[in-house]
């Protein structure tokens, strides 16, 4: 049954300190049922209302109420229970403010969930994973090297003799302060991914089929179609008899794999100082279908520059030089030939889905990179 305040008949010492005492055990009591902030309002309510709470209820009934020898004991008894009671209640309220933070912390249930995004593929790492899965299904594997290379293997072995002109096509990147050490070991970021074709052949003997993804450095400041940072594709394929007719068909295979099998492929002579004969690759482009025109209007095609033709990749028949630094390992150039190749995949990715600047590859912008997811 719910407390209510007792009148007083009896208004001895005895008998205010047991009415006080019994009085605050009910407020205790009452304060732990205390559930919810409604709970709380009225339980505070009910004890502190200024017009009927139990606190002044007990004020008039056994304080004013008191015959004028008891008044003093009486007040004594009636303060006890109001300090006792505030602090009943403010213990509550203190509960309560620390269990409704802790609970709003941890979860609101009352919210809607967070909903995680399933991460996809990079469009860098999408195209280098293409690429190389057409050349797996050809029985090449995959083989990589280090960024930071020496001058033996980004150069020299590549058949790029000390002071050679065609090392000024590649803006290289040196680490600073190396004057002292002989130039093979001087150290840079790698230009393009053909040093690993030497580093694979150091390590595996003839016949070998590879394709090396992997990321390269030129000294470029970045635009549209330039970046210091980009990726490329390389191949190489070795054995006995391995003739350019091989290339061709490998490689007109691959490009028809990667962009259609309506585009055609075609050759065009070269220089690259590891390749003799050397070639550059165009596939007929895949915008405009080789036409050089877009749409019904006619409009000029951009990817192609309206020639109807895309270069993809530097290719040739490995320079029986390169062969020399690794003859030791099974590739003596009279016996043994092959063909490499190289391609830049961001361009590729770029061409192939119309990408009009290359930066957008490198800035993470969400908004770009989830229309390839
Ligand atoms: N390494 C060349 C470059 O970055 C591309 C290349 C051309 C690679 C011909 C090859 C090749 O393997 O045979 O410009």
């Amino acid at each position: 049954m719910a407390y209510t305040v007792p009148k007083l008949t009896d208004y001895s010492a005895a008998a205010l300190e047991r009415a006080a005492g019994e009085c605050i055990a009910v407020c205790s009591r009452e304060s732990a049922s205390v559930r919810s902030d409604a709970d709380l309002k009225a339980f505070r309510d009910r004890w502190m209302a200024r017009k009927n709470g139990i606190l002044t209820q007990i004020n008039d009934l056994w304080l004013k109420g008191a015959p004028k020898e008891a008044k003093r004991e009486a007040g004594i008894r009636v303060n006890d229970v109001k300090m006792a009671v505030a602090d009943i209640i403010d213990k509550a309220e203190h509960i309560r403010l620390e269990l409704s933070t802790a609970i709003g912390d941890a979860v609101d249930i009352s919210l809607p969930g967070v909903r995680r995004p399933i991460g996809a593929e990079h469009p860098v790492v999408k195209t280098r994973n293409e690429i190389v899965s057409v050349f797996e299904r050809l029985g090449y594997s995959v083989a990589e090297g280090p960024v930071v290379e020496t001058d033996y293997y980004n150069f020299e072995a590549l058949n790029f003799p000390p002071n050679h002109p065609a090392r000024d096509a590649q803006d290289t990147p040196f680490i600073a302060g190396q004057q002292l050490k002989p130039q093979r070991e001087r150290l840079l970021l790698r230009t393009h991914t053909s040093p690993v074709q030497i580093r694979t052949m150091e390590k595996m003997r003839p016949p070998i089929r590879i394709v090396i993804p992997g990321t390269v450095h030129r000294n470029d400041p970045p635009d549209a179609s330039h970046s210091p940072m980009f990726h490329q594709i390389e191949g190489l394929a070795v054995d006995t008899n391995i003739t350019f007719g091989d290339l061709k068909g490998t490689l007109d295979h691959a490009m028809k794999a990667l962009f259609g099998s309506s585009v055609k492929t075609h050759f065009r002579p070269s220089f690259f100082p590891f390749t003799e004969p050397s070639a550059e690759l165009y596939v007929t482009c895949f915008i405009c279908g080789g036409s050089g025109k877009r749409g019904t209007d006619n409009a000029p095609c951009r990817p192609c520059k309206q020639t109807g033709w895309i270069e993809v990749l530097g290719c040739g028949m490995v320079d029986p030089n390169v062969f020399e630094f690794v003859k030791d390992n099974g590739y003596d150039p009279k016996k043994v030939s092959g063909f490499a190749f190289g391609m830049g995949s961001d361009l590729i990715f770029l061409l192939k889905y119309e990408v009009d600047d290359l930066q957008l590859f490198f800035q993470g912008d969400v908004r770009f990179l989830q229309q390839f997811s």
